[in-house]
């Protein structure tokens, strides 16, 4: 399968942060953010990527990412969103000569994980597949309410609910049937009234077809949106990595 990042939008939330750059190529610990999407996918075993990106600094990402040989892809490219803040769904759009008719993996260029999709990546066949983990702060995220009558059913998600039905976010992972593309183009801009095409949307088409799976992400999971998240994801990465350093000296 092949993986898109969604790495465009302005970073207003990281203002004055992204004022010199994008948001994605800001530290988390000893990477540049965009690198653990990137390794996610790999991990998953996919080897064709791309980078959605937007705004006044896209021309970083080719200084920091170059051709996507350090991460070892057989394929990288780059895709240009015009219009910056247009929405997840408007970046994701562009990825649809190179998904070339199969499925593709989706991450938000914000997202890290630790979780390994690889399983699900490879089982998948067709419709849309959602990961989602509990949160704290439900009304930041999309949430999934469930089905009354079968609470293994998602019945809607609810963007940004001002009264959350569950705790469950709807991460920025997806696998998606090339039907994503036909729904991308009935998204309505003014859906959640903040005139971006939102992914969320898109994953209600797939829900109200009866074509939207669901599980939960194993493994830890921050998007580094905020200066909070930004923070935690820092503080999670150092100390796993360095947890990870000491124990390959002790077992050396
Ligand atoms: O992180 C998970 C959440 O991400 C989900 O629970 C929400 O359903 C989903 O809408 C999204 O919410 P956010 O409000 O956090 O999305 P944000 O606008 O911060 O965009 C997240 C990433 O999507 C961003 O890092 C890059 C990409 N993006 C975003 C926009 C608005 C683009 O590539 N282009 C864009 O125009």
């Amino acid at each position: 399968m092949k993986g898109v990042i969604l790495a465009g939008g302005l970073g207003t939330r990281l203002y004055p942060l992204t004022y010199a750059t994008n948001k994605h190529l800001l530290p988390v610990y000893n990477k540049p953010m965009v690198y653990y999407p990137i390794q996610t996918l790999v991990n998953a075993g996919i080897t064709e990527i791309l980078v959605v990106v937007s705004g006044p600094h896209s021309g970083h990402f080719i200084n920091v990412l170059k051709n996507g040989q350090d991460f070892g892809l057989k394929h990288f490219e780059y895709a240009y969103q015009e219009k910056a803040n247009g929405g997840i769904a408007d970046a994701l759009a562009l990825a649809e000569d190179f998904a070339d008719r199969e499925p593709i993996t989706v991450i938000l260029g914000d997202n890290t994980t630790d979780a390994d999709i690889g399983p699900a990546v490879r089982k998948f066949k067709s419709g849309a597949m959602v990961f989602l983990k509990e949160v704290k702060d439900p009304k930041r995220f999309g949430i999934a309410e469930f089905d009354l009558q079968d609470q293994s059913k998602i019945s809607r998600i609810i963007e940004k609910p001002k009264q959350p039905p569950s705790n469950l976010a709807v991460t920025g992972l997806y696998i998606y049937d090339n039907q994503v593309f036909e729904f991308i183009k009935q998204c309505d801009p003014d859906y959640i009234g903040r005139g971006e095409l939102e992914i969320t949307q898109v994953n209600n088409f797939y829900v109200e077809k009866g074509r939207l799976s669901w599980a939960k992400l194993e493994g830890h999971w921050l998007d580094a949106g905020t200066f909070d998240t930004l923070l935690a994801a820092n503080l999670y990465w150092a100390k796993k990595n360095r947890s990870e350093l000491t124990e390959d000296k002790e077992s050396a």
